[in-house]
């Protein structure tokens, strides 16, 4: 998978998306991470990316030149890197915005089969609706707050999507067996030592008996999306 981030601020995500899982599956050439700068797309010379809104309003809007521009640079190295049968088909691009809908982990699953992804960040107020008629987003929020930029939500976006692609994980079971799958939570887990400031780990774990474990695993994951989450049981 290639996420491709058009953003204000590159560096936002280069220093956060080079660590950990991520980081690694990155080194292995299972995942790639381009931050690509707006504002290397204006034409003017005070590379100027926001303007006022007309008819008035609150603060800036993105221009839609330089969103266009980075927009065809992208779309022109995907056909490149493509084979000859798909360059031709534009990339999926996601613009994150508040009033987008909802993120969760079956957008995830389907985003998840691309091969190439671009996210669009905003700043200021918004974008030019020009620039958004001509990228033809899918629009997503990662939740009912604002944010002062797209950075984050792009981040958690490409974390959860990474995470589902196969070789991501150390292990491929563990995006299976985790909370929202069958729309349960997770199940409570325990590691050593056995008993800790005197709560012991629960018996039926240490039993070796695979059909009681299960069960025992399904209840607890039940009885705790019913406390917390009950709204995922409907
Ligand atoms: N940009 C600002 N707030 C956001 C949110 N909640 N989700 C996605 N993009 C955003």
């Amino acid at each position: 998978m290639n996420f491709y981030v058009m953003t204000l601020f590159p560096d936002m995500i280069d220093s956060c998306m080079n660590e950990s899982i991520i980081g690694r599956a990155v080194e292995k050439g299972i995942l790639s991470i381009k931050a690509i700068n707006i504002r290397d797309y204006t034409l003017d010379k005070h590379r100027k990316v926001d303007d006022y809104p007309y008819g008035g309003g609150a603060g800036m809007l993105m221009a839609a030149d330089p969103v266009v521009r980075t927009w065809e640079h992208i779309c022109e190295e995907i056909a490149g890197n493509r084979k000859e049968e798909s360059a031709e088909k534009k990339p999926k691009v996601v613009y994150l915005t508040p009033w987008g809908k909802r993120f969760d982990q079956s957008a995830a699953r389907g985003l998840a089969k691309e091969e190439d992804l671009v996210l669009l960040c905003g700043h200021y107020e918004g974008i030019d609706e020009r620039a958004l008629e001509i990228l033809k987003p899918d629009f997503y929020s990662i939740g009912d707050y604002v944010l002062t930029g797209g950075e984050l939500p792009a981040m958690v976006m490409m974390d959860t999507i990474s995470r589902l692609i196969p070789g991501v994980l150390n292990n491929d079971d563990s995006a299976v067996y985790e909370s929202f799958n069958e729309n349960l939570l997770e199940h409570p887990q325990y590691t050593r030592p056995e008993e800790y400031r005197g709560m012991k780990v629960p018996e039926v774990l240490l039993s070796g008996h695979h059909a009681n474990v299960e069960k025992w695993k399904k209840e607890r994951s039940l009885e705790r999306t019913l406390k917390y989450r009950p709204d995922l049981l409907k």
